[in-house]
């Protein structure tokens, strides 16, 4: 069986040597997990009594689309509440200094935009928190949002002793008032349906113009060298497919994650690396050799 690297000596020495390097991150959950935001599997996967993962579909906002906006209208609050962390400034100085390097996100949390990662140089599979758009595609409008509260009845509840505190509904003991259709978020152009977050969900297509990127940029005859799977499970397709493409174009695999048995499909292959630790520490100190030290504002 064969067993990845962990030494950062080999791996510096490896990046270093690449002349014109073509280098594509995946980045999942775990890379945000330092910034306080929880991923979807493990711990911190269930949203009071719902894993979070069987709310990402259009058939539970079919079904109760006012408990599907608490549960996005919650993580877009928690996200606006956190910081980009040392690996997304990382992420996003490698992106300013190699033009061959691509960042290939599930995430959804607008954090790698607040890290002023370069436009063009960031794939986000999933679609993005703070994009929303009409629930019916044949009206097709969407919009880029930040307000939070999206709409006054998605205002998380005051607690009734301290208006001050806002109780966390993600905890199932925490009252949730039900939200009706019509005080939800109203498509301003076709003005019959609700809108509905921006993000991919499951049983859902990604957006063509991301996976026409992601192909262009995989059919580059130049291949690829390097593909660092960042703070993801890698169980959901087609972004767990991109390992095993990048490793057919000539790439190394370079696995950073908490779990150590988070092993890319496929498993490993002579050459990878497993560094097992928090992104926030370990992605910026893989990629010194090229970006120096991260300077995360304050
Ligand atoms: P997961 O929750 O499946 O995986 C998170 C990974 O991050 C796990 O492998 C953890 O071991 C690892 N991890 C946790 N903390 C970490 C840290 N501080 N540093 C490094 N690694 C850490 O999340 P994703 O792989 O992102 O899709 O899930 C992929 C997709 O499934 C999501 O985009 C979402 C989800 O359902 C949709 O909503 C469509």
């Amino acid at each position: 069986m064969t067993t990845p690297r962990t030494d950062t000596a080999s791996f510096h020495a490896y990046l270093s040597s690449l002349q014109y390097p073509r280098i594509i991150a995946l980045c999942g959950a775990g890379l945000s997990a330092s910034s306080g935001l929880p991923t979807f599997r493990g711990p911190g996967g269930y949203w009071r009594t719902h894993e979070a993962t069987s709310l990402a579909t259009p058939g539970a906002f079919l079904r109760d689309a006012g408990l599907v906006w608490q549960f996005y209208s919650y993580r877009r609050h928690m996200a606006l509440t956190v910081k980009p962390n040392p690996a997304h400034y990382a992420l996003a100085e490698l992106s300013r200094k190699i033009p061959g390097f691509q960042c290939f996100s599930q995430n959804v949390d607008g954090l790698h935009q607040r890290a002023d990662h370069p436009r063009e140089g960031l794939q986000l599979l999933h679609g993005t928190l703070f994009e929303v758009k009409c629930w019916s595609e044949n009206c097709g409008y969407r919009e880029e949002n930040f307000t939070d509260p999206i709409v006054p009845a998605l205002a998380l509840p005051v607690d009734g002793k301290d208006p001050t505190a806002t109780p966390d509904i993600s905890d199932p003991k925490v009252p949730l008032s039900r939200i009706p259709i019509e005080s939800l978020p109203q498509c301003p152009r076709c003005k019959r349906n609700a809108l509905r977050p921006g993000v991919v969900w499951f049983g859902e297509k990604l957006p063509m113009q991301i996976l026409m990127n992601v192909e262009n940029y995989l059919n580059d005859l130049a291949g690829v060298d390097l593909i660092l799977v960042i703070g993801t499970s890698a169980k959901v397709y087609p972004a767990a497919g991109y390992v095993q493409e990048a490793r057919q174009r000539g790439a190394k695999v370079a696995v950073i994650n908490m779990d150590a048995n988070d092993v890319p499909a496929g498993g490993w292959e002579d050459g990878d690396w497993m560094f097992k630790g928090d992104a926030a520490v370990i992605v910026p100190e893989l990629l010194k050799p090229v970006i120096g030290d991260v300077i995360v504002p304050q």
